[in-house]
């Protein structure tokens, strides 16, 4: 009977998606669709699939330790704040959440010849478009629906910008929020032993801030003008020597009168 209804609301969106005013994504999240396996890490039960074991490996070839920690606790946090939150619970899928999240920063690899990073893409866009390469590769025979490759590819593009992502699928959103709770503490229902036992397995290095800042001074030296009118120009300004003289538009420009 579950089943049914399931194949019934199924087909029901699918008819919808596209008619005159409706919104395709009615807030709704695409929910799991199906049980997943679960393994525990750090004292979370997280989803257990080939994909986001693969996509764990891929976060740490393509990251350094400061970045792999960052995506391991978004991830761990993340998972607690929908454990926490019946109504999340059971509308995100935890693979989309728990692959965006393990991917959202491949855009800040500094290998050189990296083959993810871009001279022409905002951070974000690299690493959702390495992320959307990555489910393609490594599906492995199972089928990704595409509705769930872009949500990939939004919640890993737009995570910084919580101004679209707070008001978009349920996925998207609580990537963003995931992300938040390594810089905020405990929140969203997540306990001060539960927010530590993540940090134990894996710490935020002594000098995270220091790295942050590092990081996103390193795209607006090698990216500017995909830094520029984002969250990142105020790392530039403060930190990188002549980077306003580069190209900061005026009012007038980005208005275009
Ligand atoms: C659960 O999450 C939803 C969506 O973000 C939010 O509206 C609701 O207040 C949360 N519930 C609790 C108990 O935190
Ligand atoms: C990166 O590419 C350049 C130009 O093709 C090459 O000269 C250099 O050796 C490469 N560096 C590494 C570390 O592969």
């Amino acid at each position: 009977m579950r089943l049914l209804l399931t194949v019934v609301a199924l087909a029901a969106s699918h008819l919808s998606g596209f008619s005159a005013h409706a919104n395709p994504f009615p807030g709704k999240g695409i929910g799991a669709p199906e049980q997943y396996p679960r393994r525990t890490i750090a004292r979370v039960s997280v989803v257990d699939t080939p994909l986001v074991r693969a996509a764990q490996r891929f976060a740490r070839d393509h990251g350094d330790d400061t970045v792999y920690n960052h995506v391991m606790r978004c991830w761990l946090l993340g998972t607690l704040m929908l454990q926490h939150n019946t109504t999340l619970q059971s509308i995100v899928d935890p693979e989309v959440h728990a692959v965006a999240l393990l991917l959202h920063d491949l855009g800040f690899e500094r290998t050189p010849n990296s083959t993810i990073v871009t001279l022409d893409h905002r951070f974000e866009v690299d690493g959702a478009i390495a992320a959307r390469k990555f489910i393609r590769a490594h599906s492995q025979g199972r089928h990704w629906e595409e509705r769930r490759v872009q949500l990939v590819w939004d919640a890993i593009a737009l995570h910084g910008e919580h101004r679209f992502s707070f008001f978009k699928e349920p996925e998207v959103e609580t990537v963003s929020k995931s992300v938040t709770l390594d810089f905020s503490g405990p929140d969203f229902g997540i306990s001060e032993a539960e927010y530590a036992a993540v940090l134990e397995v894996f710490p935020q290095a002594e000098n995270f801030k220091d790295s942050v800042v590092e990081t996103m001074s390193w795209l607006c030296r090698t990216k500017p003008e995909m830094t520029y009118e984002t969250f990142m120009q105020g790392y530039g300004d403060r930190f990188v020597e002549g980077y306003s003289a580069v190209g900061h538009r005026t009012v007038d420009q980005i208005i275009g009168l």
